[in-house]
């Protein structure tokens, strides 16, 4: 069946969703993502691949961690690096995304990072552009954030190696997050065995079960025993209308504090793609505390997004290992 990510000979050609890609593809960017890890560590942190190659970022909806990341991968990587302020841009005067993507590209840009609000928008401009051109979806609406999914899984394989023997909470809003569609697609085709989500009906997408998933109403149950709580922000921009009664109702019940994180393994890691809601569904303490790897995240998705361009542009973890680590 025909795969807009894959080339005809199974490589990555864009990053879409996490969703429809093989195993292999996904343990090569983890793999290669490794190999990236120590670069941060060097006086000189930087790496030949991507040397005069262009990365541009066009991100039509706020970012802090997402943005920032993929400019320092794609600089890691020796690229040159365009951030389109898509406020300060034509688009403002009525410019079509793919006019714009045109004209980014007679500028010579080789991989175009997305964020757009509209489900689709990275598939859009991957579906226009010339074969050597890559596309990466930096978040598209409700439905794919593959770098943070991928990201995610990393952060996990790095804190808890044994993947065929976790399990996995996934807490709070699902049915308007791109992040826990990515991280539920990327943990089953990895073979994590018990992927959880937690959360109240109303903020669970229908039929989530056929995700691979099993379906938890109360914390006490859902965290009993996992190896892995994985919170959600509560996505308000992407409400229609009154889905619970207050913010401080749903701390109270779905809000993560040590007294609830107690009833997951104690050496459980706490987990939150950013930007946290701190008091909505996470306390300041577990936040800031110990068992916390919400920073390490972020520092992982650097090391991630590395790979993804690396391998987009040619190069994964074997060819890495003899040029520029
Ligand atoms: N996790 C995430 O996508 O964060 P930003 O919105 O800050 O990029």
């Amino acid at each position: 069946m025909y795969n807009p990510q894959l080339t005809s000979d199974g490589q990555l050609r864009h990053l879409l969703s996490v969703e429809g890609l093989p195993k292999k593809i996904l343990s090569q960017i983890l793999d290669t993502a490794e190999s990236f890890v120590g670069v941060a560590e060097r006086e000189v942190k930087k790496v030949p691949l991507l040397r005069g190659k262009t990365v541009c970022n066009i991100f039509f909806e706020n970012s802090t961690r997402t943005r920032t990341t993929f400019e320092i991968a794609a600089k890691r990587l020796s690229a040159d690096v365009l951030n389109l302020n898509v406020n300060t841009s034509s688009q403002a005067k009525g410019e079509t995304i793919l006019d714009t993507v045109d004209n980014l590209i007679a500028m010579h840009a080789d991989i175009f990072v997305v964020r757009h609000k509209q489900s689709g928008a990275a598939h859009l401009i991957a579906q226009h552009v010339a074969p050597h051109i890559h596309v990466i979806n930096a978040g598209d609406g409700r439905h794919a954030h593959p770098t943070q999914g991928l990201l995610d899984v990393f952060t996990i394989r790095r804190y808890k190696p044994e993947m065929h023997n976790l399990r996995v909470a996934i807490v709070g809003d699902v049915l308007h997050s791109r992040v826990a569609r990515s991280e539920i697609h990327a943990l089953t085709t990895l073979g994590v065995p018990e992927v959880r989500v937690i959360a109240p009906k109303t903020l669970l997408p229908e039929h989530v079960e056929k995700l691979g998933v099993q379906v938890f109403h109360n914390m006490k149950a859902g965290l009993k025993d996992v190896d892995v709580v994985m919170m959600l922000r509560l996505q308000n921009e992407r409400m229609n209308g009154a889905m619970l009664p207050s913010a401080q109702e749903y701390f109270k019940t779905y809000g993560l504090t040590q007294e609830k994180l107690d009833y997951a393994k104690p050496d459980a890691i706490v987990m939150h793609p950013g930007p946290m809601n701190r008091g909505v569904e996470i306390d300041s303490a577990v936040a800031d505390g110990n068992q916390s790897v919400i920073l390490p995240q972020v520092t992982y998705g650097i090391a991630v997004r590395m790979a993804v361009m690396a391998i987009l542009a040619g190069n994964s973890a074997s060819s890495i290992a003899g040029n520029g680590s």
